[in-house]
């Protein structure tokens, strides 16, 4: 099994030599290597089973190293000053030194400055930016404990640094400025309003059909094992009485449910708590012989949106 410490100078040696290290964010860790080695990020295709044709985010250590890998236009910038470092990503014109294996031969690269402090300092030691997805087998939940990797990705990762529990939970909004638009390429913790009342343009979603490109929009991604449905709760748990039944549900206690088959992510209906424990919270549920996953949709808002979407996506698997 990899090693899980806080070892900097370990992780820096590993990806120094081409190696790949896990990283915490404060969205889900991320599974890191060299973004200006090719022979470094292959491996990182191969690690996550992940299709060649879905491109990585490139993590950098400050928004003024941005420009040394993409070109910045002025609202792109103006994006970058907000809501960097954060839960945000930017599409960018790439530069020739960001090589095709990175952007699945795109012209656009996704840049993003996490804001987790042992990933800075790490970024810091480094002389290179790190290529990072998630840190999960392609299609499985995103992991959000140093321990969520290590059971996942077993002895494909050769370290994992371990900064605790991810802050956010739910991967970084992905944003493009495009003419006087911005499309949204997933939703995240930046939402769709902060971004227009920054810039005072229209926010567009992206259209999935005409971006194949995009996976985290692919539809069914962020899965669980367990089969999951989205509906009203208490309707569905008359449907289903001859079920082993878990529940995942905002705020509301279902009676008759132990511990351990029920998940109230929020008594107090907060969804940032929410969406930290969302995928921590599936996880747990997979590890256990459940028949199905019961869920409803969020508040329609901030995080709550982030959260539909990926609760839509794992329930998506059961009709595929
Ligand atoms: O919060 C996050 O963004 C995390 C942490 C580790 O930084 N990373 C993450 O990476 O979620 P990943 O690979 O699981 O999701 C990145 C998404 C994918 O859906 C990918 O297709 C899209 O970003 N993406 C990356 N580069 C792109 C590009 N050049 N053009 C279009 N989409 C891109
Ligand atoms: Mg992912």
């Amino acid at each position: 099994m990899p090693q899980i410490g806080e070892n900097l100078l370990k992780a820096t040696t590993l990806l120094e030599a081409d190696e790949l290290v896990a990283i915490p964010t404060e969205t889900v860790y991320g599974l890191a290597a060299n973004a200006l080695s090719d022979a470094a990020v292959v491996k990182i295709f191969e690690a996550k089973n992940r299709p060649s044709f879905n491109p990585l985010i490139v993590h950098v250590v400050d928004v003024a190293a941005i420009s040394k890998y993409a070109d910045l236009d002025p609202i792109s910038l103006k994006l970058a000053e907000a809501f960097m470092p954060g839960p945000f990503t930017l599409l960018l014109p790439k530069k020739p030194i960001i090589s095709d294996l990175v952007t699945a031969g795109s012209s656009k690269v996704a840049i993003r400055v996490p804001n987790q402090i042992m990933t800075t300092k790490l970024l810091m030691l480094l002389t290179f930016p790190l290529a990072a997805p998630s840190a999960n087998p392609s299609g499985y939940v995103s992991p959000t404990t140093a321990q969520h990797v290590q059971d996942g990705l077993k002895n494909k990762v050769a370290y994992i640094l371990d900064g605790g529990p991810s802050e956010v939970g739910v991967e970084s909004t992905i944003a493009e400025v495009s003419g006087n638009k911005i499309i949204l390429h997933r939703t995240g913790a930046v939402s769709a309003e902060q971004i227009a009342a920054l810039t005072k343009l229209e926010v567009v979603a992206a259209d999935d059909s005409e971006k194949p490109l995009t996976a985290g929009q692919m539809k069914s991604h962020y899965a669980t094992k367990t089969p999951l449905y989205i509906g009203d709760i208490a309707k569905m748990i008359l449907e289903n009485q001859d079920k082993n039944l878990a529940i995942i549900s905002f705020k509301k206690v279902y009676y008759g449910f132990k511990t351990g088959h029920q998940y109230v992510l929020s008594p107090t209906g907060d969804l940032k708590e929410a969406a930290r424990l969302l995928f921590s919270v599936m996880r747990s549920i997979d590890d256990f012989q459940f028949d199905m996953i019961l869920t409803e949709l969020f508040p329609n808002e901030g995080l709550g949106r982030a959260i539909n979407d990926r609760l839509g996506r794992a329930q998506e698997k059961n009709k595929s």
